[in-house]
């Protein structure tokens, strides 16, 4: 079995992030999404993945290389536009051969892995195989109706009235059959070819699509507001290690990873959180649920239930919360403005300034 790595796409929900690099690399607790979907894949056994890649394919492969950091052989393929998961497969094709294949979304995470679904899909091999979870908003998603043995007889793509709530989460085992699906359909009205259309093309045809429903922690990773509970949810399952420098005016409590080469001065450091090499932090509380990457300077702030990308700078900054920090920006103080009080007091009242 292979795998399709889709790491194209256009990223709108995390601009201005995806105008400067690929959403795919923007790091959960300071490693990039695609690499625990790389490892997931590697542990499931896949030895062979094709990853797709757009505009901002030079990143993604400056990152991953040839794959052997992660046991995999990658080859990237390209797609000159994004136009739809489907898109993806019919320009994989080449690469695909006739083998069966495991399609993986990746700025998805799936706590836990791939491993129980790519065996079954091996040990059953067919047409299409999805991976559902109930969720609380069907008509947010790709949703799936079942019939009584498990078997998906329809899909529908963002429904107004579910028929279930089981959604179709980014990861799908396929078949050769899925290659003639994706040449059979049209684009939608935006504009892209759906994976739901290929695979309700298949259904259309009679063809067998297998479902399994999972109920561990699954997130696309795509907007702001996931990125932030994704990177909580893998916090919370750290180990704390300390091989970086704390002062003894410093404390660090609870479940903190703190890199060598890292730097703690006059601190107060609360896990979970993790900080990468080369930053430097002084005179700051950071943390709970914070992920500071390399080469960062955090002076005089305090910051909580963020993440912050490689050499961000951060300096005066009271209180920073549930934000996403790029690469290399800098938060600084404002210069002080001359400051006045202009006051209509009325008689034998009593006013108290604090500057
Ligand atoms: P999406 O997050 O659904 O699409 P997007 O990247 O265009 O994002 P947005 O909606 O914010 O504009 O894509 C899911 C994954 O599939 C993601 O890793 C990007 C990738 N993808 C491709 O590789 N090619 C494509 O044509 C599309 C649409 C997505």
């Amino acid at each position: 079995m292979k795998a399709l790595v889709l790491a194209g796409g256009t990223g709108s929900r995390l601009r201005p992030f995806t105008d400067t690099g690929a959403k795919q690399l923007l790091p959960i607790a300071n490693k990039p999404v695609l690499f625990y979907g790389l490892e997931a894949i590697a542990a499931a056994g896949i030895r062979e993945a094709g990853i797709v890649v757009g505009r901002r394919g030079g990143e993604v492969r400056g990152a991953v290389g040839d794959g052997s950091a992660f046991g995999l052989r990658v080859h990237y393929l390209h797609q000159e536009r994004p136009l739809g998961l489907a898109h993806a497969v019919l320009i994989a094709r080449d690469f695909l051969g006739d083998d069966d294949f495991l399609l993986y979304l990746g700025d998805n995470y799936l706590q836990d892995g791939l491993t129980g679904f790519a065996e079954r899909a091996a040990a059953h091999p067919g047409a299409a195989r999805l991976l559902l979870t109930p969720v609380a908003d069907p008509t947010a998603f790709g949703v799936a109706e079942l019939d009584g043995s498990g078997d998906v007889v329809r899909l529908e793509e963002k429904p107004e009235r579910p028929r279930s709530d089981l959604a179709l989460i980014g990861v799908y085992a396929f078949g050769r059959e899925v290659h003639e699906a994706v040449r059979a359909i049209s684009p939608s009205v935006r504009g892209e070819l759906e994976i739901t259309d290929a695979v309700q093309w298949m259904l259309d045809r009679g063809l067998r699509v297998r479902a399994e429903t999972t109920t561990r922690p699954w997130r696309d990773t795509g907007s702001v507001d996931d990125l932030l509970e994704v990177n909580r949810q893998v916090l919370d399952g750290i180990e704390g290690r300390v091989d970086g420098k704390v002062d003894p005016d410093s404390t660090v409590l609870g479940r903190v990873r703190l890199a060598e080469g890292a730097v703690v001065r006059g601190s107060r450091i609360v896990g979970p959180a993790v900080i990468g090499a080369g930053t430097v932090i002084s005179n700051s509380s950071i943390g709970p649920y914070t992920a500071i990457a390399e080469d960062c300077r955090i002076e005089d702030s305090a910051i909580a239930h963020s993440v912050l990308l490689r050499g961000a700078d951060v300096e005066g900054a009271s209180r920073i919360e549930s934000s996403l920090i790029g690469r290399g920006a800098v938060v600084a103080p404002a210069p002080r403005l001359p400051q006045a009080h202009r006051l209509v007091i009325g008689d034998h009242s009593k006013v108290q300034l604090t500057s």
